[in-house]
């Protein structure tokens, strides 16, 4: 009876592919889902003779497990993964193991591991990146509990996990929910990336005049240079796709209105609790939301003034800057990630190793990229880096590309084309590398409006000035 290794609870497509992931890998796994004809749909259509086993039980369920039992809960993130957990406490036992594989924020996943431990039951919040196909072919693992259970599921993540370089893309990265902190920053980061991205495609378009599928070339010839990355791979993919009923590009029929779950703007939340500055992220939330205002942006097309682009002949030079500014924003994005994972780290106590995170990225996950390689080196040789942006290597990639970067952000306003994460990434490496930023004027007027007080350069101590009276 009680012969499966691990129990997969929830069987929409994320579940259905790690269980099959874990079945393909030594794996004796049992499967559990709240809706019956969904477990029978997948049995009879997926698990083709793989070690798999149905319940259709709650209680049956937990008794196919060997113990101390393994479950991983591959649910919507929210208030059903309390409801769940809640209904099988009864059915655990001392030592048994939780794992949660969605995108729970991690305040949830924190609030659940202390319940769960006052009852000796191991709770790991489980990042988990790749999409479908990770799912089922090695995603990028993101462990956060205790290291007692952690080494208990270890062998069985290492497994199907993603490899990079013949090591699998999981370790353990602290306790409680600092795997799904990794999760939500990951996400930040995604979010800045794919909206850096959209900015460049429509520069192409917009001030190059190019169709998708000069663009799909364009961004395949990037991948295999120093922005070879996934979300670089799959635009050019996108770009490319013809749909065969209209024969256009299937990119130019899609409604331009991005959706979101949430996690972004949880990145940008926390990282301004934190006092971590993550714009490029923010920026890229920002974008999402505006563009959900179609209605409003329709209507606003026809009374707010602007340039209109005109494309002009010069695309070499112009898709040869709009490399550069891409790279640069997005080592701005992972800059900032790893700068709120660094402050979350130290709130939280959650001794994060950065380069581990580089490393996990390497492969599997959504942000996988090549330059992942180079910040596991940085953070490798520096844990407590404060920004990526001032390793040697990333400094003078930057320093390299500041030019283009800067022709790109000046061509786009004076063509009234939005690049708020391509501009905001701009403005982060300018501020960041500027010894005196204005705010000594900020303070002056704080100090004159409410006698906040401000400090000086010459001298220690707090000051106050009666500015009237002068
Ligand atoms: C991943 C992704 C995934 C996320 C989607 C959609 O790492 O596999 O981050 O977890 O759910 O990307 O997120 P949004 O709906 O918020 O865009």
């Amino acid at each position: 009876m009680s012969t499966c290794d691990i129990g997969v609870y929830g069987l929409a497509v994320m579940g259905q592919n790690l269980a099959l992931n874990l079945a393909d890998h030594d794996n004796r796994v049992a499967v559990y889902n709240r809706t019956e004809a969904k477990t029978r749909e997948f049995v009879d259509q997926k698990v083709d003779g793989k070690p798999v086993e149905a319940a259709y039980e709650l209680d049956a369920f937990v008794g196919l497990l060997k113990k101390p039992r393994v479950i991983l809960l591959m649910l919507k993130a929210g208030g059903v993964l309390d409801t769940v957990i809640d209904q099988l406490l009864p059915h655990l036992e001392a030592g048994d193991i939780i794992m949660d594989g969605g995108n729970s924020h991690f305040t949830d996943t924190e609030r659940r591991a202390e319940m769960l431990a006052a009852r000796n039951i191991h709770y790991i919040g489980l990042g988990v990146s790749g999409g479908e196909e990770g799912a089922r072919h090695g995603p990028s693992l993101m462990p956060g509990g205790t290291q007692e259970a952690y080494a208990r599921v270890q062998a069985m993540l290492e497994a199907v996990a993603a490899e990079a370089e013949g090591e699998p893309c999981v370790t353990y990265l602290g306790p409680r929910g600092s795997g799904h902190y990794v999760k939500m920053v990951h996400n930040g980061i995604e979010y800045a990336i794919m909206q850096a991205i959209a900015e460049i495609y429509d520069v192409l378009k917009r001030a190059a005049g190019m169709s998708p599928a000069q663009m799909s070339d364009v961004f395949r010839r990037w991948n295999e240079g120093p922005l070879s990355s996934f979300l670089v791979e799959i635009t050019a993919n996108v770009l490319a796709y013809v749909e065969p009923e209209t024969g256009q590009a299937l990119v130019d029929l899609i409604l331009d209105r991005a959706q979101q779950k949430g996690t972004g703007k949880w990145t940008t939340q926390d990282a301004l609790d934190l006092g971590v500055p993550v714009p490029t992220i923010s920026t890229a939330v920002d974008a999402r939301i505006i563009s959900a205002l179609k209605a409003e942006r329709q209507h606003a097309a026809s009374i707010l003034q602007g340039p209109s682009p005109r494309p002009d002949g010069a695309q070499d030079q112009l898709v040869q800057d709009l490399e550069g500014a891409l790279l640069a924003t997005e080592i701005c994005a992972y800059a900032q990630g790893f700068v709120a994972m660094r402050a979350a780290s130290a709130e939280y106590n959650y001794n994060l190793n950065m380069a581990d995170i580089a490393h996990i990225w390497r492969n599997g996950c959504i942000i996988r990229a090549a330059m992942l390689n180079e910040m596991r080196q940085a953070f490798g040789e520096n844990n407590d880096l404060p920004n990526l942006m001032i390793a040697p290597h990333f400094a003078s990639v930057l320093a390299a590309r500041q030019t283009a970067w800067r022709n790109v952000v000046g061509l786009a306003v004076q063509s009234g084309i939005p690049t708020p994460s391509l501009s905001s990434a701009l403005a982060y490496y300018d501020s960041y590398r500027t010894a005196r930023l204005p705010a000594n004027l900020i303070q002056a007027q704080r100090d004159y409006f409410g006698a906040h007080t401000y400090e000086r350069i010459d001298k220690a101590g707090e000051f106050h000035t009666e500015w009237q009276g002068n």
